[in-house]
């Protein structure tokens, strides 16, 4: 039987599932999380599905030694390559990040067009349009892979003359196809939210993943009667991090996404797993 009472396991390939993670922690406060990054790793978007499903499953086997009661892929092209199989594999509820946001964008779009970017990986995977399609049929998807956006928002150059530059570069062919619904469909571009609505223009619904998956999770729990039932107490270490390389550099970025004041993140071998 599964403990109600243990942490929920959260992964992505660095830091970007953070913004999935903060979303958990606004939403359903009560939980404790194990977070992992894969930061010796990084990127996963640009990698095959052969390697990212070996990575996500090794990190799979990581979160259950430490008695998760569900797992979020809080990482689009993980949960575009692997999740199907770790589904699979896991015995306890596994979500990703793409099916939420993909309900969402349909509901979202008044003329049924729906524009989608994300990692390469992701794009060439077509999941997006796929669970789209499975709920409206007649939406276009206009996908673009924007792989500056990750280096841009890891660099935290959230609002910069550069990245403007950039996303008009990737966006106005989004702009003349006339989408009405964006789909932000890589963990990194929620942090760039502000540059992409600006260049997109005040008629264009953004969908933000993060936010939707939080809440779909928490549907999850509650139906599956898996919401913790006991509110943390002090030194309950409520939410622990740990990451495959350079703690402190994730510790930073970590705490400038986060105001929580993230004091320790461990680096583990996450080849042993
Ligand atoms: N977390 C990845 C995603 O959401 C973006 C970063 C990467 O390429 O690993 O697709």
């Amino acid at each position: 039987m599964i403990d109600r009472n243990a942490p929920i396991g959260v992964f992505d390939s660095g830091v970007g599932g953070l913004t999935v993670m903060k979303e958990i922690m606004h939403q359903i406060p009560s939980e404790k999380v194990v977070y992992f990054g894969d930061t010796a790793r990084v990127p996963y978007g640009n990698k095959s599905k052969e390697t990212v499903t070996k990575f996500s499953r090794q990190i799979v086997h990581f979160l259950q030694t430490r008695n998760v009661k569900a797992i979020v892929v809080a990482c689009n092209t993980a949960s575009a390559y692997a999740l199907d199989e770790l589904e699979k594999e896991v015995e306890v509820p596994i979500i990703g990040v793409v099916k939420p946001g993909a309900k969402v964008a349909v509901e979202a779009t008044r003329n049924g067009k729906i524009g989608v970017i994300a990692t390469e990986g992701t794009i060439s995977s077509a999941i997006y349009e796929r669970y789209i399609k499975e709920l409206n049929k007649n939406v276009n998807v206009i996908e673009k892979a924007c792989p500056l956006f990750v280096p841009l928002a890891e660099e935290g150059l959230w609002r910069d003359p550069v990245t403007d530059e950039i996303a008009r570069r990737y966006l106005t062919e989004l702009i003349d196809i006339d989408i009405d619904t964006l789909v932000l469909g890589c963990t990194h571009y929620p942090l760039i939210r502000e540059t992409v609505g600006k260049i997109m223009g005040e008629g264009v619904t953004l969908v933000n993943p993060a936010y939707e998956t939080a809440r779909e999770l928490k549907k999850l729990l509650e139906q599956e009667n898996l919401l913790r039932e006991k509110e943390p107490e002090l030194g309950d270490n409520q939410y622990q991090f740990f990451v495959s390389d350079a703690s402190e550099k994730f510790k930073r970025f970590a705490n400038s996404i986060i105001k929580y004041g993230i004091l320790s993140a461990k680096t583990i071998n996450i080849e042993e797993y």
